[in-house]
């Protein structure tokens, strides 16, 4: 790896590259790894450094038919099943198909995860899984875990050119439509004098989430939806994302809290904790079939619900049980979390309640990466890929990223474009960074757990209202603000046009899930600066939540 920093260059500057890969997470990562032997000069972006993005914090693990008696078909039944009739079948067929394999090379490059005394994977359970297959390391760090083993390959890799603190501003796209650089900022460098442009034969984005636009997320500060907005100003298809998955037990710190907050990983309840309410009544008894370990959607439903019958702000995750030295060895890092917040969960309950967690929908690709842009991929969080549907399972997002960059890297060296003059790009007003606040509110406020079509048509005028007042100054923090209002607009837009209730999209005024009206994606483009909204029915194959017998 040559770590490289952009600053000090003219402004103006030009690099290039074959490859460009945007975002240094699992998905970046594995992408940069997997074409440094196939092209010439492959560089990764980040905005900060290597390891800031989500995959860091990724608590509970990776999800894959890696244990006895467990098979892709089974794992594909229960994605399924989460996704709620919306996800794509063939996309589903090859996460949990190429899972194991995408795994074990990930234990190749250095992942170690954690064992069971006799020397096997040491596989546990989370919400929506009727097995347990999750794998983890060092009790619940396994992003950081997977994040470490994936910079040290990449250490090792001198060819791989790593770009930090370089904030993208923009795609360029050629004559014909297709990728042709990228304009990037070098963090730090004040304004937009530090924008220089790298011109590339493809890019990779990678980028990660949406998570900023909630208020409260457990998302880090970096998750501004960078990636989903360039995308979609180059002409790319934005698909589902009005299916925003809100975990069900993010720590509880107060209504001021703002920012990140702590998580406290699915795979407590997959030890044994369960939820009560503010009476101490098991608060998922008689909710469903499995019951704490349920699919995320339905467990924040039953809490938010109790919430709001209770007027409490929180609900509470009783783990006392579990004990100090298990906490200690299983969940070392929650355990931190919990006591820096004054909570002992060995002997207090812990007050939970539902976040922005995770953005299901994102750039639309095939089954091999592609978005609708020639020469423009996306892996991980930042895409649609179809496997997550309008539900997540949990612990399927690190193995999307892995997966599908794998994909990308046999599909790309041969798709390889020549390298092409930009075209001139439309100038485009920025909002001032400072409107973040505002939008946050109205997201959280309108456009969150609970959705109904006069909060969502509110939500769409303040959005707007936010878009007319240019920003004066060029800053990271005005384009971060520009990227996450053209999402959230798309987002509102989507959501409200969504009159039903799945998966992760819970609408008070429209309770049911609609197969007649609604078995289909929401897909999102931009004409002439204006943000279009469509309706794709999804295939018969895709509209069943299980295809397995017996399932
Ligand atoms: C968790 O550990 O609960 C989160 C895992 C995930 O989001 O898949």
């Amino acid at each position: 790896m040559n770590i490289e920093l952009l600053s000090a260059r003219d402004p103006g500057w030009t690099e290039w590259a074959d490859v460009i890969v945007v975002g240094s997470g699992i998905a970046g990562l594995t992408a940069a790894l997997r074409l440094k032997d196939q092209v010439e000069r492959v560089a990764v972006v980040t905005k900060d450094v290597l390891q800031a993005g989500s995959t860091q914090w990724a608590q509970g693990g990776i999800a894959a038919a890696l244990g006895e008696g467990d098979t892709p078909a089974q794992h594909e039944v229960d994605t399924l099943v989460a996704g709620a009739g919306a996800c794509d079948l063939e996309a589903v067929r090859v996460l949990v198909g190429e899972g194991a394999e995408a795994v074990r090379e990930l234990i190749e490059w250095g992942a170690e995860f954690d064992k069971d005394p006799a020397g096997n994977l040491s596989l546990t359970r989370e919400g929506g899984h009727r097995r347990d297959r999750i794998a983890h390391a060092d009790g619940d760090a396994t992003g950081a875990e997977i994040q470490r083993a994936l910079m040290e390959a990449v250490r090792r890799a001198p060819e791989i050119l790593v770009f930090e603190h370089a904030m993208v501003v923009d795609l360029l796209t050629a004559a014909d439509g297709g990728v042709a650089g990228l304009t990037i900022h070098v963090m730090g460098e004040g304004d937009a004098d530090g924008v220089g442009i790298v011109r590339t034969r493809a890019v990779v984005l990678a980028s990660g989430g949406l998570g900023q636009v909630f208020s409260q997320t457990t998302n880090p500060a970096v998750a501004t939806a960078d990636g989903m907005a360039i995308a979609l100003r180059a002409g790319a298809t934005l698909r589902d994302l009005e299916f925003v998955q809100f975990h069900p037990t993010v720590m509880y710190l107060g209504e001021d809290s703002r920012g990140q907050q702590p998580l406290i990983s699915e795979a407590v309840r997959g030890e044994g904790a369960f939820l009560v309410d503010w009476d101490g009544n098991r608060l998922m008894e008689g909710v469903h079939e499995l019951g704490d370990l349920a699919p995320r959607d339905i467990v924040s439903k039953a809490i938010m619900k109790r919430m709001l019958e209770t007027g409490h702000p929180n609900m509470w995750l009783d783990a006392r049980h579990l004990g100090r030295e298990f906490w200690e060895k299983r969940f070392p890092n929650i355990l931190a979390s919990c006591e820096q917040h004054g909570v002992d969960p060995s002997a207090d309950l812990i007050p939970v309640a539902p976040a922005c967690h995770y953005a299901s929908g994102g750039v639309r690709t095939d089954l091999w990466g592609r978005s609708d842009v020639p020469g423009l991929y996306a892996t991980g969080e930042v895409a649609c890929s179809g496997v997550h549907g309008a539900n997540r399972l949990a612990s399927n997002s690190l193995l999307e990223g892995l997966v599908f960059s794998r994909r990308i890297a046999e599909v790309l060296p041969g798709e390889l474009r020549q390298l092409e003059d930009p075209a001139p790009g439309a100038g485009r007003v920025l909002v001032p960074g400072n409107a973040l606040k505002q939008l946050q509110e109205t997201m959280t406020t309108k456009v969150g757990v609970l959705r109904n079509a006069t909060g969502l048509a509110e939500a769409i005028d303040e959005l707007e209202q936010l878009g007319s007042t240019p920003a004066a100054e060029i800053d990271p923090a005005a384009w971060e603000a520009t990227n996450l209002l053209t999402v959230s607009l798309a987002l509102a837009k989507a959501a409200l046009l969504r009159e039903e209730t799945r998966g992760s999209h819970w609408r008070e005024d429209f309770a049911e899930r609609d197969d007649a009206g609604f078995a289909g994606h929401f897909d999102v483009r931009l004409r002439d600066g204006e943000t279009v909204v469509s309706f794709t029915p999804a295939p018969a194959t895709d509209r069943t939540t299980s295809t397995m017998a017996g399932a």
